[in-house]
């Protein structure tokens, strides 16, 4: 596969090059060949293309240099100057390819070698000029304006890019599907609302007024009767809907490569989802890809202070709390946990007020304080607190961080999970490289906690997860001795500091399940109403399974090199979740909200005809 270099990261990622491999299959009644296949092995033949006039340019009255574009680049070709070609006309074009003069092949093109002369010009559309210029420049331009003429937004080589490697993505984790045997089943986007997890979209039966369908956050459920109903393993590229803020890595429609299997345990399930995200980086990249490591919540949390970590980098966390066990330094004295992170060479590069700005984030990040320490000659180490600490605690720092000369440590002491956290956080604000850049850094996080913290209300545990998500076989016993300490089957795959993915080994015996509703404080008859469509089933003999769901938006993000997955979905909304092009979500009339039994309340602050957020086109 031939590959080409992207401007916005280092990953090659496959472009206008890859159509030009597949040839003859490019040919039609219009065009013999893409605009960017033209090479000099094609000089003499007369050829006929299609596209876009990108730049034009007057040489004198009698000769106009067009660069004509289309899918797979640009190609110079020269036509009569009486033929009136202006900015994103559509033209076909007839004539023969012969080298460019001495002096003005273009390196910067595929096809700068060549030309295309004594051309016939057919204008098969003309062309208002467009509002942004269809290239690079077109990445400065405010982002509402790109989306409400994302039409002509998608005619760039960057967005054709993202698009043709969205497409590779599907298409090679489908192929690395199909050995395994899997079966890929539609399931309905017109559910009942369920009360876990996300916000649901509502769409109202216009049959049975009064009541409501919701848009699934996934395909959960019904991947999991799939299972009851004897299909043994399932997949789907899945549209979700989740009614919840829009960040860099959120929309309210993505998709997921979603998957359940049937008499599995979690390496199986690991297994096939590695080998599909595998694919679908060699379908987009010739780097290779360094093996996928595993490492349990707990290691991810104490290493890196986050559960998705990202290994491109180093400035990992190191145990400090045994250093001061009895300290006099009253911050650090009986702390549940001291932690810290070692910024080689970062002495320099952090004057008081950088110092200063890092403690301020470490405390609005929720840390007390943050201790910092230059280390000097002979390992000396200075720090405002320097004088509170020990000889023994002062060696003891260099020696668990391995810290040299010129090298810079933060330290914060807390409870373990705020340490953790805190510094985690600033890990990533010093180090984290950009989109694109580095290697790409796949890593499975298994043995989350069954349980997240206590609710104060009830005094109950808080799942993590769904209700349905097993407890690690290892830590049954402890379920309501030491519920906080219990681990699950469940795992995430993180990419470069991205949460790519998630699954778990699901409960399929009534009797675990009833103790798990329990232990949360749900009683039979509650869930019952709550879930009862989906446990009466699994009183019917359900196989042992679990599953994953990888997040394809944020897959094919990372693997393009960008940091938005806007940038490679063909038609998202913006940030606060319009479309600027068509103009959704729009008011609709008084007849069809009658049909639907539905009253519209009108909101507290009016937003009638104007544009809350600016961002309409
Ligand atoms: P979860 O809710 O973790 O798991 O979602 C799985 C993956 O989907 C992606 N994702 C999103 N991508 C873009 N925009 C969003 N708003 C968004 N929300 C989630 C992420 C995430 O890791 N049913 C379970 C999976 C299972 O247990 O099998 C589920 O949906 O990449
Ligand atoms: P204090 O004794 O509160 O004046 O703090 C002395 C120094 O220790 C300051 O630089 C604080 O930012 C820092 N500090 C206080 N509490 C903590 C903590 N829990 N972890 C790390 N540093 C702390």
């Amino acid at each position: 596969m031939t590959t080409t270099q992207p401007a916005t990261g280092e990953l090659p990622i496959p472009g206008p090059g890859v159509s030009a491999t597949s040839g003859q299959r490019q040919r039609t009644a219009m065009r013999t060949h893409l605009c960017g296949d033209l090479r000099a092995d094609h000089v003499g033949r007369t050829v006929s293309v299609c596209g876009w006039v990108a730049h034009r340019r007057q040489h004198g009255q009698s000769l106009t240099f067009v660069d004509l574009r289309d899918h797979s680049g640009l190609l110079q070709v020269v036509v009569d100057g009486s033929v009136d070609v202006r900015s994103e006309y559509v033209l076909r074009v007839t004539g023969t390819v012969a080298i460019r003069p001495d002096g003005t092949a273009n390196p910067a093109l595929t096809t700068g070698e060549v030309e295309l002369r004594d051309c016939a010009v057919e204008i098969l559309s003309v062309a208002t000029p467009p509002p942004f210029p269809l290239d690079d420049r077109a990445d400065a331009v405010d982002e509402s304006t790109r989306l409400a003429y994302r039409y002509l937004d998608l005619r760039r080589e960057r967005m054709q890019r993202n698009l043709r490697a969205r497409s590779a993505v599907l298409g090679a984790m489908r192929a690395a599907l199909a050995p395994f045997d899997f079966v890929e089943v539609e399931t309905p986007l017109l559910m009942p609302s369920t009360p876990e997890g996300a916000r649901e979209f509502i769409v109202p039966s216009r049959q049975f007024p009064g009541s409501f369908y919701a848009l699934p956050q996934s395909p959960q459920l019904f991947k999991q009767l799939l299972m009851v109903g004897g299909t043994d393993r399932y997949f789907q590229f899945a549209r979700c809907l989740r009614d919840e803020d829009l960040r860099a890595d959120r929309q309210y429609e993505f998709t997921q490569l979603d998957l359940e299997m049937s008499f599995i345990d979690q390496d199986d399930v690991l297994e096939v989802i590695s080998t599909a995200v595998l694919a679908a980086a060699r379908a987009v990249t010739t780097e290779p890809v360094p093996p996928i490591e595993r490492i349990t919540w707990r290691e991810a949390m104490n290493r890196f202070g986050v559960d998705k970590p990202d290994l491109r980098f180093g400035l990992e966390l190191v145990e400090l709390t045994e250093i001061f066990a009895g300290s006099g330094f009253k911050a650090f004295a009986g702390a549940d946990a001291i932690k810290g992170i070692r910024v080689p060479g970062g002495s320099a590069a952090h004057n008081r007020r950088r110092l200063d700005d890092l403690t301020t984030r470490a405390k609005s990040l929720g840390a007390k304080g943050l201790v910092w320490m230059r280390v000097g000659g002979g390992g000396k180490l200075e720090s405002p607190v320097a004088k509170f600490l020990s000889d023994d605690e002062l060696a003891g720092i260099i020696a668990a961080t391995e810290a040299v000369e010129g090298d810079l440590l933060l330290l914060v002491a807390d409870e373990w999970a705020t340490a953790c956290e805190v510094l985690g956080q600033l890990r990533n604000d010093l180090g984290r490289p950009p989109a694109g850049q580095g290697p790409l850094r796949f890593v499975w996080v298994v043995d989350f906690p069954l349980f997240v913290g206590v609710d104060q209300a009830t005094g109950r545990p808080k799942p993590g997860h769904h209700p349905f998500t097993r407890p690690h076989p290892d830590d049954i016993a402890k379920l309501e001795i030491d519920p906080l300490e219990v681990r699950s089957r469940a795992y995430d795959l993180v990419l470069n500091g991205w949460e790519l993915g998630s699954g778990s080994i699901r409960i399929h015996e009534s009797a675990l399940q009833q103790r798990i509703f329990g232990l949360l404080g749900i009683t039979p008859e509650e869930a019952n109403a709550r879930f009862g469509f989906f446990l009466t089933p699994f009183g019917y003999g359900a196989p042992p399974h679990g599953g994953f769901a990888v997040g394809i938006d944020r897959l094919v993000a990372i693997l393009a090199g960008e940091e938005n997955i806007r940038e490679v979905i063909a038609f998202p909304k913006t940030q606060s979740g319009l479309d600027p092009l068509t103009g959704a979500p729009t008011r609709v009339t008084d007849r069809q909200l009658r049909e639907l039994g539905v009253r519209v309340i009108a909101p507290a602050a009016p937003v009638t005809g104007s544009d809350p957020a600016g961002e309409r086109g």
